[in-house]
């Protein structure tokens, strides 16, 4: 039977208190990888990491507190973890703001976090990898690095740029045993997308109701629901194993059709 192994690996995952990156924790630990979580929010994160040492008798999960968006934190942060062989850039934000209105600190603070972060995390891990002669850097993109929406500016062009991150850096190491890929949901059922949906700027902006929004939202969904965090989360699995070797420079959707290619 097939199944995805990764006992053996350090598997490095931000933004992992809740939504995606809990989704992805939970996956990889029953996975058998060991795990360093990093978020901005102490509690959350000491809850999450509890939570899997309980449920696997075992310290498998290790918790810093880090915001991403900090070089010199991440530098010091990174530092500390001896040995990375996966590294999941999931942290992120979103904002709802027309370009007219757009608040530029808002936009190069969001763009700190969803690109600078990645790269910064990339960074200071690749060493790490290089040094083994095998790695896996996935980062969690979006359709929104796929096709531009309106209102989300910031956000779109953070993750258009991830991808081009992505191909850049999966050239670059080609050669050396490690993969970069980046995986990028649709409407995911996480407090991020939740969010989105109930905040009434957007529907605002758009001329439309916050529950014609979410009707909207779900039509345009070709499956007809959104996607669940661990549909991200296997998908996440499968290109950190080893049977995915050849897979790298890709930017695969899982968003139930929304976007096709
Ligand atoms: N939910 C969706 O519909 C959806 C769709 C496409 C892509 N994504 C992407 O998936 C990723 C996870 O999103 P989610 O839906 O789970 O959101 P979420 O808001 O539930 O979780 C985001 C996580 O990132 C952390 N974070 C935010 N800023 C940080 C920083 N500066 N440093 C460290 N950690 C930070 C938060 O603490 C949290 O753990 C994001 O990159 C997001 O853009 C989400």
């Amino acid at each position: 039977m097939l199944s995805i192994d990764l006992k053996g690996k350090t598997a490095v995952i931000t933004g992992a208190s809740r939504g995606i990156g809990k989704a992805i924790a939970e996956v990889f630990a029953d996975a058998g990888a060991s795990l360093i979580l990093l978020s901005r929010n102490k509690s959350l994160l000491e809850q999450v990491t509890k939570e899997l040492n309980t449920k696997y008798k075992k310290p498998i999960a290790n918790s810093l507190v880090l915001d991403v968006s900090n070089p010199e934190e991440v530098e010091k942060t990174f530092s500390k973890i001896d040995s990375i062989d996966i590294l999941i850039n999931n942290a992120g934000v979103h904002f709802t703001s027309s370009i007219k209105d757009m608040d530029i600190e808002k936009w190069k603070e969001l763009l700190e976090i969803n690109l600078h972060g990645a790269m910064y995390c990339s960074k200071f891990a690749l060493p790490k990898m290089l040094s083994k002669k095998w790695g896996r850097i996935i980062n969690i993109a979006s359709t929104s690095g796929k096709y531009g929406e309106a209102y989300s500016g910031a956000y779109c062009s953070s993750k258009f740029a991830l991808i081009g991150f992505t191909q850049s850096l999966a050239n670059e190491v080609a050669r050396e045993g490690i993969t970069v890929n980046a995986v990028c949901p649709g409407w995911t059922e996480t407090a991020m997308a939740e969010g989105i949906l109930h905040d009434d700027t957007y529907a605002r902006l758009s001329g439309i109701s916050i529950n014609k929004l979410k009707e909207y939202s779900l039509e345009a969904v070709p499956i007809g629901r959104y996607v669940s965090p661990y549909e991200v989360a296997y998908l996440t699995a499968f290109l950190a194993n080893n049977h995915a070797s050849a897979i790298t420079g890709q930017a695969i959707n899982i968003c139930g059709g929304i976007c096709m290619h």
